[in-house]
């Protein structure tokens, strides 16, 4: 884990994502059993954006195991509010409590919140980047209703570009062997970044698939598109190119007896970037009438809640309808993440425990780029936060910040030792290497340099600078 911390599900390895859900599954069988395991801690529960899941089954976790909480779920009741700094703020919870749950709408807030903490924070959530306490709660309520995960379907529905709880759950989902189906929202398809990081990271091929049962969640929309969904398939380590995306037809089958998933979000109206808002634009929606029509049997219908318009009240008490249930396991999941992050419960599994948890590696730093995410921690709290970016040459080079996991790919290039930048297209034919110590400038960087165009850009040849 990142410093003791939850701040992305890759902290935990698949062996501690399974000493969690098993835990929880042992609190769920008898939780009385568990009363004053936590006696004498505290919990800050801070919620610096709306709640009513995440810290409710956080705080009725940590009081079902006998602990306390102090709360701050109004921002305008913080010294934030007077200008105080996440970091600052962060310190001083740390001195109060024993564990921090931190809810915030800055992406890579919890990161650095971890970065400044004395105790374990965990991420209840940070912008759209990600929500790993509800993929833990999604994985057990899987678990519990389909038995595996490996070679399950699960159908992801809405809006999979902002949904922090699709993000998360994705990457989980991949390292458990599960083929994803994507049913996103017109408009609201999964961002470039998390495309990237799925084909660089995960090597999964994406295939654009047609499935002729799922029209039903567009409301029978029955044309071409209509039918179309996006697919990942478990098959691994193929060289595969997001640009084939197109080219690639095939269908793929759920058979009408078959266990899977439907995992239904609402639209993130909230967040920027809701591009799949306005008239005519399709979105996925679950009702009696889909259900009927797609006749799927041991379908498990799920929803992080809270839902707005796109699953219908009229099927809540259908036995493939879980949402209620999946809100409910959120509390048996959390007694077991805190009662193993405090260390009132020893973890049977390590770091390096069946698959892999990133929060250790070492981040290649660079420099010389200028961030242009908006909502990115490390733009709103430069000084405390500075940004430092992964290299990844494949799919693309291109330089990932460690913060908010967004993607940049930088338009110039400089050696330390060299008084001129060039264009990225005229490097040396060896790999862009940041650990060589290059610079690399997107350009509003370039101009703000201490380094001046090439003879060749100031002469007009080649460039805009
Ligand atoms: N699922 C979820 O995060 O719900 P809340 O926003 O109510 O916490």
């Amino acid at each position: 884990m990142y410093k003791g911390s939850l701040t992305t599900i890759e902290d935990l390895s698949n062996g501690q994502v399974e000493d969690i859900l098993d835990l929880a599954q042992e609190i769920d069988g008898n939780r009385d059993a568990f009363h004053g395991l936590a006696s004498r801690h505290l919990m800050a529960s801070l919620f610096l954006e709306p709640s009513t899941r995440t810290r409710g089954s956080f705080e009725a976790a940590m009081k079902r195991l006998g602990g306390d909480t102090v709360t701050v779920a109004d921002p305008k009741s913080s010294s934030m509010e007077k200008g105080e700094s996440l970091a600052d703020t962060i310190r001083v919870w740390s001195g109060y409590s024993d564990l921090i749950v931190l809810r915030h709408p800055w992406e890579g807030a919890a990161r650095l919140a971890a970065q400044y903490s004395d105790v374990p924070v965990i991420n209840a959530g940070d912008g759209s980047h990600e929500h790993p306490t509800q993929t833990l709660l999604d994985l057990y309520t899987l678990r519990k209703e389909l038995g595996t995960l490996t070679g399950r379907k699960i159908v992801l529905c809405g809006d999979l570009l902002n949904g922090r709880t699709i993000h998360s759950l994705i990457y989980a989902l991949l390292r458990f062997s599960a083929d994803i189906i994507y049913a996103p929202g017109e408009g609201l398809e999964l961002p470039d970044h998390v495309l990237h990081k799925i084909e660089a990271e995960y090597n999964r091929p994406l295939q654009r698939v047609r499935h002729p049962g799922l029209e039903a969640l567009y409301g029978g929309d029955t044309d071409e598109s209509g039918a179309e969904v996006d697919a990942i398939y478990m098959t691994p380590s193929q060289p595969h190119s997001l640009t084939l995306i197109d080219s690639i037809q095939m269908e793929i089958e759920i058979d009408k007896e078959e266990s899977f998933a439907f995992y239904v979000t609402r639209k993130q109206v909230e967040r920027e970037g809701t591009a799949g808002d306005g008239p005519g634009k399709r979105y996925p929606r679950m009702d009696a009438k889909v259900l009927k029509e797609t006749g799927f049997s041991k379908a498990v219908i799920m929803h992080p809640l809270p839902r707005v318009d796109e699953l219908s009240p009229a099927i809540d008490s259908d036995p493939r309808s879980k949402y209620f249930e999946q809100a409910r396991n959120g509390v048996p999941v959390r007694m077991a993440l805190i009662a193993l992050m405090l260390g009132l419960k020893p973890w049977k599994h390590g770091p390096e425990g069946g698959g892999q948890a990133r929060g250790e590696l070492p981040v290649p730093k660079t420099r010389g780029i200028v961030w242009l995410n908006q909502n990115c921690i490390s733009r709103i709290e430069p000084l405390n936060a500075t940004a430092e970016f992964t290299f990844f040459d494949r799919p693309g080079e291109r330089f990932v910040c460690c913060y908010c996991e967004r993607e940049t790919f930088p338009a110039f290039y400089a050696y330390p030792y060299g008084e001129v930048y060039h264009p990225i297209e005229e490097r040396p034919s060896r790999p862009m290497d940041p650990s060589r110590g290059t610079f690399f400038f997107d350009e509003a960087s370039a101009r703000a340099s201490n380094f001046r165009p090439s003879k060749k850009m100031a002469d007009g040849v080649q460039g805009n600078v």
